[in-house]
């Protein structure tokens, strides 16, 4: 692990459906590589909660599932990307979601993480985890997560040791806003019709790697450490 974390491992996208397990993996690499998850679905979330101008335009669209148009993200996104922490690297988990959010994302690189050209900094990795629709709607009716620390359960999954209750911290869990069914199969539409086309954008630069979702937690995991290994710097 020292000799992982001792060098930059680069942007690394996640891409794949709502429920794919894209927050769930993110948090196991981010831990392995010690760089930080950026989740776009996260920071919105934060900004709903506080009702900041941007959370208050936000609030109504994601509760029907639909994507927040890409002029209000770029602000929310280029803060969190000049932060310290994201200079060896980091995991867009959520982000992008468009082609347009994907041709701002290579600008936003090329200008502001490349732009010294250090050795260390390297080309996005593009993760794509897929899972089987049924699956997928299966997960998101019976995701809960920790409003503290924010780890992620399967009531029928994944469930905590005790019921309703973090394993790490004890709280309360909750369950999303957006995972009714009705929005979640609004949040599968927009996936297909807005965010599966992103993929080509990056295939074309040969950088996407396809990992099977449906596997268990672990073998996913495994799976991406290890074409991280292959395709990373
Ligand atoms: P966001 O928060 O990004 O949600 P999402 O993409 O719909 O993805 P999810 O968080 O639902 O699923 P996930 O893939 O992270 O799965 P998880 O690991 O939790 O976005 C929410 C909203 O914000 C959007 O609808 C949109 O309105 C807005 N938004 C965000 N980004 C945007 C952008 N860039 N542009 C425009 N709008 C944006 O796992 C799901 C469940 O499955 C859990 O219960 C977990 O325990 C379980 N699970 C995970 N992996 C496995 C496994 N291998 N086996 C069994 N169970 C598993």
């Amino acid at each position: 692990m020292a000799e992982v974390t001792s060098r930059g491992i680069g942007p690394i996208v996640l891409m794949g459906p709502p429920g794919a397990g894209k927050g769930t993996q993110a948090k196991r690499i981010a831990e392995h590589y010690g760089i930080p998850q950026v989740s776009t679905g996260d920071l919105l979330r934060e900004h709903v909660s506080k009702s900041t101008p941007l959370g208050l335009q936000a609030r109504d669209i994601m509760a029907r599932g639909e994507l927040v148009p890409d002029e209000l993200l770029y602000g929310m996104v280029a803060q969190r990307l000049r932060e310290a922490d994201c200079q060896r690297g980091f995991i867009l988990d959520g982000f992008p979601r468009t082609p347009a959010q994907a041709g701002w994302l290579d600008g936003f690189l090329k200008r502001e993480f490349f732009d010294n050209s250090k050795p260390d900094k390297c080309l996005p990795i593009v993760v794509q985890i897929d899972v089987d629709y049924n699956e997928l709607l299966s997960r998101l009716t019976g995701r809960r997560t920790c409003p503290a620390c924010g780890r992620i359960y399967n009531v029928h999954l994944q469930p905590p040791r005790v019921d309703e209750l973090c394993d790490v911290d004890g709280s309360k869990l909750v369950t999303r806003n957006d995972d009714r069914e009705e929005v979640i199969r609004e949040r599968l539409l927009a996936y297909e019709k807005l965010t599966r086309p992103v993929v080509d954008h990056y295939g074309g630069q040969d950088r996407v790697i396809s990992v099977d979702g449906g596997l268990p937690v672990d073998q996913v995991s495994e799976q991406i450490f290890r074409e991280i290994q292959i395709h990373g710097c």
